[in-house]
């Protein structure tokens, strides 16, 4: 279960109450994590009320409702409101998911959303993935061959295509890797769930002649052995996918080769 820790600019205090419209039909209560770097202020969390009869059934529909008629201040990241860009990831009442694939009819009471835990906050909802990112480029995800190009594309058989279900699906939301406890206390040097699983999709691609180059780059008590299979990532990712697996699969493919 990802449970839900404070973001590293914490000490939260009680912000703003925006009350219900008149007459709701089907009032909501949003808490909502506050954090802006330009005031100079600890963060806090703002309370606003809303009528659902007048919202879509999703989180993100939600907190634009918000943003667009109550409290324009509100910053969040968002772009394909169906589940494939990642943008929106954020912690919803405990748990990290996706707010444009979250219904709000799944949560009793009141609605608690803050920022991916564990991360420095750039904004309100918007976590810093700059070293995530950073990361995410130390394993080269692109494919790496030798042998010449064939005339025409490389081909696989479908027994090949299949090693990739499970991995190629990743929307890298980093929903996983910010509700690993081994992410949140080594993160600076461990590679996290998404990252790994993305060293994964690359090492089971038939088509990349690279494989021990990219072991070689993760044989490492830090990069990859720091995950202590607590399983977090499997539980939260908002895709269905099992990050825990595939960084199984990396450490029986170290094991083999020695
Ligand atoms: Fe997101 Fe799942 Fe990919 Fe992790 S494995 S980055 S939770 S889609
Ligand atoms: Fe973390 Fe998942 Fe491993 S939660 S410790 S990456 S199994
Ligand atoms: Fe793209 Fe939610 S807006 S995944």
């Amino acid at each position: 279960m990802a449970e839900f820790t404070l973001p590293k600019n914490s000490k939260i205090r009680t912000g703003t109450t925006h009350p219900a419209p008149p007459s709701p039909k089907k009032p909501k209560t949003f808490k909502i994590y506050r954090w802006s770097p330009d005031d100079g202020q600890t963060p806090r969390v703002d309370t606003y009320t809303i009528d659902l009869a007048n919202c879509g059934p999703m989180i993100l529909d939600a907190l634009l409702h918000i943003k667009n008629d109550i409290d324009q201040t509100l910053t969040l990241r968002r772009s394909c409101r169906e589940g494939i860009c990642g943008s929106c990831a954020m912690n919803i009442d405990g748990m990290n998911t996706l707010a444009c694939t979250k219904a709000i009819e799944e949560i009793d009471g009141d609605v608690k959303v803050n920022p991916l835990p564990h991360m420095p906050v750039v904004k309100d909802l918007v976590p810093d993935l700059t070293h995530t990112y950073a990361q995410l480029a130390s394993i080269e995800p692109w494919m790496k061959t030798q042998s010449p190009p064939p005339s025409r594309e490389r081909l696989q058989s479908p027994e090949e295509r299949a090693k990739l279900d499970g991995l190629y699906e990743c929307i890298l939301c980093f929903c996983c890797s910010t509700s690993c406890p081994s992410y949140w206390w080594s993160g600076d040097r461990y590679l996290g769930p998404a990252v790994l699983l993305q060293a994964y999709r690359w090492i089971a691609d038939s088509r990349d002649e690279a494989k021990g180059e990219r072991l070689d780059n993760l044989e490492d008590p830090f990069r990859l052995y720091r995950c202590h299979t607590i399983m977090n990532c499997t539980t939260t990712c908002p895709k269905g996918l099992n990050p825990a697996k595939a960084i199984a699969e990396i450490k029986k493919l170290m094991v083999v080769r020695r």
